[in-house]
């Protein structure tokens, strides 16, 4: 023991535990190359948001990780083991959930639940009974009845009735109404307190934004960036369009911080916001608003402002 390391008693260690790494990892389809050279780590504990337009590569990311598809080159792992060598193991303790849900039409939600429920080691019915409840699924319907959105939600208790260690979900919000995401966000929350990992994809920044600790941006197979949302948050900036009748200074709302390019519209007033909308609302309270309209710039534009900011 060197001298030095009980003079300060106090430092906490804290280790991180990679759950999912890609090295290089990289799909051609014939004529396409769909994911290059992807690398990228996710730890333990963590909500990692793998966000890009659509045809970025995200599908073909998650088949990669699955073992669906094999890689042109590169390779990943899984909780430690190699996802094409150990890819029985790695499925006992990953919950999936695909981009298309395939599931049987004959049966009725309750019975492909039964069922899945029997072949996979520390299944919880009654775990998978309360998430049918909350995500307000009727479990005696036949697959083939269920709108898009209800299969998917079926697709969704599946994947997490084992209570698995990683979750890999492809755009799993698609098709679920807006009370219904805020319960799926409520239980990524619930699973990463419990220490336990999602990898979601999505098209959506803001969605991203409202549950995961960190984003990787991926475009034409590339991998732009991997950034805390905390950190892109500082830059997040929406267009306001306020529709009033009453007379405003433009000064008065280019003063607020956080808001710029403040402009008079027709029927209004237009600005650009970044950060908290607190201010604005504030301001807003005190002249007569008819409606409001908040356009959220692309992602393009978010990064290109986020790299902007830092190397300009
Ligand atoms: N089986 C396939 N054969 C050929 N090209 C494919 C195949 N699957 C996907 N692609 C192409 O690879 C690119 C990435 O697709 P995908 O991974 O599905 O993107 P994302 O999920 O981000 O929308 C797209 O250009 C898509 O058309
Ligand atoms: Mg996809």
């Amino acid at each position: 023991m060197h001298a030095g390391e009980n003079a300060q008693p106090c430092i906490k260690m804290q280790i991180m535990t990679i759950i999912l790494e890609t090295i290089n990892l990289t799909k051609h389809y014939p004529g396409k190359l769909a994911l290059d050279h992807l690398n990228l780590a996710v730890q333990q504990g963590e909500i990692f948001g793998y966000l890009g337009p659509n045809g970025a590569g995200k599908s073909t990311t998650i088949r990669l990780l699955l073992d669906l598809i094999r890689p042109t080159e590169g390779q990943a792992q899984i909780l430690g083991m190699d996802t094409r060598r150990h890819s029985v193991a790695i499925k006992r303790h990953v919950g999936n959930l695909p981009a298309e849900v395939r599931l049987w039409d004959h049966l009725t939600g309750v019975q492909v639940l039964r069922y899945l429920c029997g072949l996979r080691p520390g299944c919880d019915w009654d775990y998978a009974c309360s998430l049918a409840e909350r995500l307000q699924l009727d479990l005696s319907t036949l697959v083939s009845d269920y709108s898009t959105g209800n299969r998917r939600k079926l697709g969704l208790i599946q994947a997490l009735m084992h209570r698995p260690a990683l979750l890999i979900l492809d755009e799993p919000t698609t098709g679920l109404d807006p009370l219904v995401q805020q319960t799926f966000y409520d239980l990524m929350r619930e699973i990463r307190n419990e220490g336990r990992t999602v990898f979601l994809s999505s098209h959506v920044l803001s969605e991203v934004e409202t549950i995961c600790d960190r984003v990787g941006i991926l475009r034409e197979g590339r991998l732009q960036a991997i950034e805390r949302i905390a950190n892109l948050k500082q830059v997040h900036y929406r267009w306001i369009m306020l529709r009033t009748t009453s007379p405003f200074n433009a000064a008065d709302w280019t003063a607020l911080p956080g808001v710029s390019d403040v402009k008079a519209v027709t029927g209004g007033i237009r600005m650009r916001v970044t950060g908290s909308l607190d201010p604005l609302f504030k301001q807003a309270a005190q002249i007569t608003v008819q409606d409001i309209r908040i356009d959220e710039p692309g992602l393009e534009d978010i990064f290109l402002t986020y790299y902007g900011d830092q190397h300009g």
